[in-house]
């Protein structure tokens, strides 16, 4: 009887140190915080419309918390400690209980200091099934994420530095995809459907593939109207894509996943194509849409802007912290750097009351000269075009200088945060919070 589960019944995930062998083999393993002790935390995978019941048990030495990042969850189980919860003491305890209205790629990650919990390992992936499972060769979940290590494979204890805080993050010198189920070894046109996420703290990812062609089939958990032919794949932290892959290298070749960087580019992962080609399959039909109400602007909708301040060469003079205006050597004597609205940091009172049921236009406007990665909580959103609206979306990465506008249907009661999801400028003050009631 699932519905009258004690929490005593409920499936424990554990915070707890581990060690893991993320750096190549030869170097030693690395000291992680990690869900159940591993890195990524235990993929959990659930039917469409199931039920997910966690006890969180914290045995770390600092206070902890799951957000379970793009679900549109019941805000009281959303993780955000001060917010819908107390932080999980050591040796404490949180009995997590919510549905999951939405097929996808989701993940779920500390939300208590989580520029260094996020570091650390503290997250997994959260793969909500379709009903009728589409016709591929495998399913594979891909965690790309960036680590900063020192020489001998530890992780840098170098948290909260403010030189970080006020660029462009904690960006890391090491960046390792996981892969779950592992893959060894894939056939010519074997498709794969692969679930890629980031949840690197701050690193920007762009991916592409060789060896293997397909589609954009979701992101964020969200399937796209229709598939969308593969190129490069731009991954802001907390985002999510979908692909449907069909490999194309020759027997004996490799099918490769492939990180750019501004110096060129290097294989994550090399898949190597063993003998025994099959036919090729048809392009795919979408993924069957969600549940979720697409929403729709116009001239009479509510409009509100989301001003993105601060940084390095910025410009910002001041902001309100803590209930008072200061001045940016004030600001980042107190650890801010950032502002929304100019206000560094949370505030008493909501940056915006929105009444349930209501569609808001939000301008975010990026007057700063670092990208962010814009998160909201409890919600999905979409672009508004000048030809009709991008797709539903969890966390929008708006280039610097840039400005995007973004319509929201506030549909789930409650107080949700809304935060870049650069965890560094997360940490510096670029975060606020939305009530909807
Ligand atoms: Cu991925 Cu505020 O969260
Ligand atoms: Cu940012």
């Amino acid at each position: 009887m699932p519905a009258f589960a004690s929490v005593a019944q409920f499936q424990p995930i554990t915070a707890r140190l581990g060690r893991v062998q993320i750096a190549p083999e030869g170097y030693p393993k690395t000291a992680i915080w990690g869900y159940d002790g591993s890195v990524p935390g235990p993929v959990i995978r659930v039917p469409q419309g199931a039920r997910v019941q966690r006890l969180l048990r914290n045995e770390l030495a600092q206070p902890t918390a799951i957000h379970w990042h793009g679900i549109r969850i019941d805000n009281a189980m959303d993780g955000v400690p001060g917010m819908t919860q107390e932080a999980v003491l050591t040796g404490g305890e949180f009995a997590y209980d919510f549905t999951v209205p939405d097929a996808g790629t989701y993940w779920y990650h500390s939300h208590n200091r989580s520029q260094e919990q996020l570091a650390r390992g503290l997250f997994g992936p959260l793969i909500v099934e379709e009903a009728d499972a589409p016709d591929v060769d495998a399913d594979v979940v891909v965690v790309v994420d960036d680590w900063r290590m020192t020489e001998d494979a530890q992780i840098h204890e170098s948290f909260g530095q403010m030189h970080d805080l006020s660029h462009g993050g904690r960006i890391g010198n090491f960046t390792q995809a996981f892969l779950r189920p592992q893959l060894d070894q894939v056939r010519r046109h074997d498709r794969l459907r692969l679930r890629l996420i980031n949840p690197s703290t701050d690193r920007i990812l762009t991916l592409s593939l060789q060896g293997m062609d397909g589609w954009v089939m979701a992101l964020d958990g969200m399937p796209l109207g229709a598939p969308e032919p593969l190129g490069q794949i731009v991954l802001a932290p907390a985002q999510r894509a979908e692909l449907f892959v069909d490999v194309t290298a020759e027997e004996g070749a490799l099918a490769t996943l492939v990180q750019h960087e501004r110096d060129g580019g290097y294989a994550l992962v090399d898949l190597p194509v063993v003998v025994g080609s099959r036919a090729r399959r048809n392009a795919p039909a979408p993924l069957p849409p969600n549940p979720v109400i697409l929403p729709e602007v116009t001239a009479d909708t509510r409009r509100e802007p989301l001003l993105m301040e601060g940084g390095a060469m910025g410009g910002m003079a001041q902001a309100m912290h803590d209930g008072e205006v200061k001045t940016i050597r004030e600001l980042v004597q107190a650890g801010q750097a950032w502002a929304l609205n100019g206000v560094a940091g949370m505030t008493r009172e909501p940056w915006l009351n929105l009444s349930r049921g209501e569609t808001v236009q939000i301008t975010m406007i990026n007057d700063t000269a670092f990208p962010h990665a814009i998160h909201l909580h409890g919600h999905h959103f979409r672009e508004v075009l000048a030809a009709g609206y991008g797709p539903m979306r969890d966390t929008i990465l708006i280039e610097a200088g840039a400005r995007a506008e973004v319509a929201l249907h506030a549909d789930n009661p409650g107080k949700w945060m809304v935060h870049c999801h650069m965890l560094s400028h997360q940490m510096a003050g670029m975060m606020t919070w939305f009530d909807v009631a």
